[in-house]
């Protein structure tokens, strides 16, 4: 089952295991090594890790809420704690929500769900990575004004005032009329100007952004209203010719293969086909990418370590 002996000795870190793109992608990558899956709920944690000892692979548990800074930091001090050699971490676990909500620190969920927790996380795990080490993040290109198929879809790209507005749930104006688009683009740019910013801090890793594709098989939008939800998961096969259309089975291949790809390649944001792709004008500014890390670190800083 091990694709080689070398990469056996390897753990590959997955968040969001539990549904959708992150759960076909913990399945692909017990072909390539122990599996660290790391969720907020035990029960399907233990469900996924036991399709996987199934399957003659290895997998660990670990309980992390991702909007909970103090939780996600425990969750990484446990991944360091397991002693395992890690290949690579991949920030997957990720939320739509339509109604604002509020994290353990009081941010924008959606904001602490898609960018801070995840941004945290990896800090965290930053130290215990091996030189050469994969970091990985789930983009979305509903960040760029500019995708034509996520503007006909409602997004008018990241809302982006600063990581301080962006907890408060503030946006800049001309933003969508769509109940949370503003709040989910704005969050998910955020992966990219970490992704951006920290392949130029820290060459020793490679950091890399995937644009999963349209995945309407997915739950991301279990909080649209039911009708919505209903209907785009019906309409989901006749979606094949659509642009960008992908499935979870076929995202998860894609971005096994960027997770666990040793070539040197960092800064590099790839689309649901595993090409190289355009992020927007925006956060392709270094300027831009480096402050929007700045400031959420500022916010993070906020949260004493160790608590
Ligand atoms: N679907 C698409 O078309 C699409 C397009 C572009 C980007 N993406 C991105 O792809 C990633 C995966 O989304 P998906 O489409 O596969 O959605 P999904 O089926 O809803 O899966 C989301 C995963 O994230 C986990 N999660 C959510 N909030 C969490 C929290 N606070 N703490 C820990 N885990 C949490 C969920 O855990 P539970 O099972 O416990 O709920 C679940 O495992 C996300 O980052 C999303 O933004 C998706």
């Amino acid at each position: 089952m091990l694709e080689n002996k070398k990469e056996q000795e390897k753990a590959w870190v997955i968040t969001g295991p539990t549904s959708g793109i992150g759960y076909r992608t913990a399945l692909e990558l017990a072909s390539h090594g122990t599996v660290v899956l790391v969720g907020r709920d035990q029960a399907k944690l233990a469900e996924v890790k036991r399709e996987i000892e199934t399957g003659g692979g290895k997998a660990h548990t670990v309980v992390a809420d991702m909007s909970d800074i103090v939780s996600v930091r425990r969750a990484a001090d446990e991944i360091a704690n397991l002693g395992l050699t890690l290949g690579g971490v991949l920030n997957n676990a990720g939320i739509m929500p339509t109604t604002p909500a509020k994290s353990k620190q009081g941010w924008d969920s959606a904001f602490a769900t898609n960018h801070l927790g995840p941004l945290a996380f990896a800090e965290a795990l930053v130290p215990v990575l091996p030189d050469g080490a994969n970091v990985v993040f789930i983009a979305s290109a509903v960040e760029d004004p500019e995708r034509k198929i996520a503007v006909q879809a409602g997004f008018r790209g990241s809302r982006f005032i600063s990581a301080e507005a962006a907890a408060r749930g503030e946006y800049s104006p001309g933003g969508s009329t769509h109940a949370g688009a503003d709040a989910y683009a704005t969050s998910k740019q955020g992966a990219l100007a970490t992704v951006f910013s920290l392949a130029r801090e820290i060459p020793r890793l490679h950091f890399r952004a995937v644009e999963p594709g349209v995945n309407p098989g997915s739950n991301l939008a279990r909080d649209m209203a039911a009708p919505i939800r209903v209907l785009s998961k019906a309409l989901a096969p006749l979606m094949v010719l659509m642009p960008y259309y992908s499935t979870p089975k076929r995202a998860a291949k894609v971005i096994a293969t960027v997770l666990t790809d040793p070539s040197t390649a960092t800064g590099v944001y790839y689309d649901e086909n595993g090409k190289p792709m355009q992020a927007s004008k925006q956060v392709s500014d270094p300027a831009y990418a480096d402050r929007y890390l700045k400031e959420s670190r500022e916010l993070l800083a906020t949260v004493p370590e160790g608590k």
